[in-house]
């Protein structure tokens, strides 16, 4: 039987600390929210609450899915001039009419808290970790912290966006690993998966992974949440996968408090850089 990888019980450890960090500091995190996206609205508030928990003033800006890029934009201009101003988020996926990377790129880089504009981006390509995505460095301090050692494992990611799959796929090469890439096109996803010391699935296809695609004593990362009736469902088949891997992260309570511990900690990056 795997052990849980306890994402609820580590992020509120490091949030723990964090609130003692923020306890004497004024500073201010500006959310950009376009569009009527259920998922994203349930994201926002999480990370509204957290931020108010923590004291972090927290802004939010809402655009209709139609209000044109070049609005969005300018908003984020005159919050890039806003000393207040310490991070900037733009939640996603933007409407499709939008140029989602002309958008990211707009914000600046030292107040990208996402690490989604291209230079912070390219930085990790580089094997700089500056301001690295939320999802992929919460992933990589979950197993560290279960002392999960990623040097010669073989990795397998499903997620090819440059949120969560490929920044991952950098943090994992950089901490020694031998990473695949696996997307809509990819052959066999199973032969893939069969084979990997780790897997992380973010493809929000419920059931995806299921127990005869693992290998047993593999470490299993479901990053995946779905609503199916009512009720949070992640990529994998958890009841069944459990007792084949040797690690495993629930859903909810594994990945998801990870994220959000990690857009605070990012924040103190940056205050820590420009106090
Ligand atoms: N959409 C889903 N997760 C995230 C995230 O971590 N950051 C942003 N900006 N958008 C998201």
């Amino acid at each position: 039987m795997a052990e849980i990888l306890d994402g609820t019980n580590v992020s509120e450890e490091i949030i723990h600390e964090l609130k003692e960090y923020f306890s004497d500091k004024k500073t201010k995190l500006a959310t950009i929210l376009v569009g009527n996206n259920y998922s994203s609205e349930v994201y926002v508030n999480m990370k509204k609450r957290k931020c108010e928990e923590l004291g972090i003033d927290f802004e939010l800006i809402r655009f209709t899915e139609n209000a044109g890029e070049e609005a969005v934009i300018n908003k984020i201009n005159s919050l890039n001039l806003d000393s207040n101003v310490k991070g900037i988020l733009v939640q996603l996926p933007l409407p499709k009419m939008m140029n989602t990377k002309k958008i990211l790129n707009s914000i600046n880089p030292k107040k990208d808290i996402d690490g989604l504009t291209a230079e912070n981006l390219g930085l990790l390509i580089m094997g700089e970790e500056r301001i690295i995505s939320c999802t992929a460095k919460g992933i990589i301090r979950l197993m560290e912290k279960y002392n999960i050692s990623l040097k010669g494992k073989k990795a397998v990611i499903i997620n090819n966006s440059f949120l969560v799959g490929r920044p991952l796929c950098q943090l994992l090469l950089n901490k020694g690993a031998t990473v695949t890439i696996c997307h809509e096109l990819t052959k066999n996803l199973k032969e893939h998966t069969l084979s990997a010391d780790i897997v992380i699935s973010a493809a929000g296809i419920p059931f995806l992974i299921k127990e005869d695609m693992i290998k047993s004593g593999s470490v299993i990362i479901d990053v995946g949440i779905t609503k199916k009736e009512g009720k949070l469902t992640g990529d994998v088949d958890f009841d069944r996968a459990k007792n084949r891997c040797s690690y495993i992260t629930p859903v909810p309570g594994g990945v998801g408090p990870m994220t959000i511990a990690m857009l605070i900690e990012n924040l103190r990056i940056i205050n820590e850089r420009t106090p």
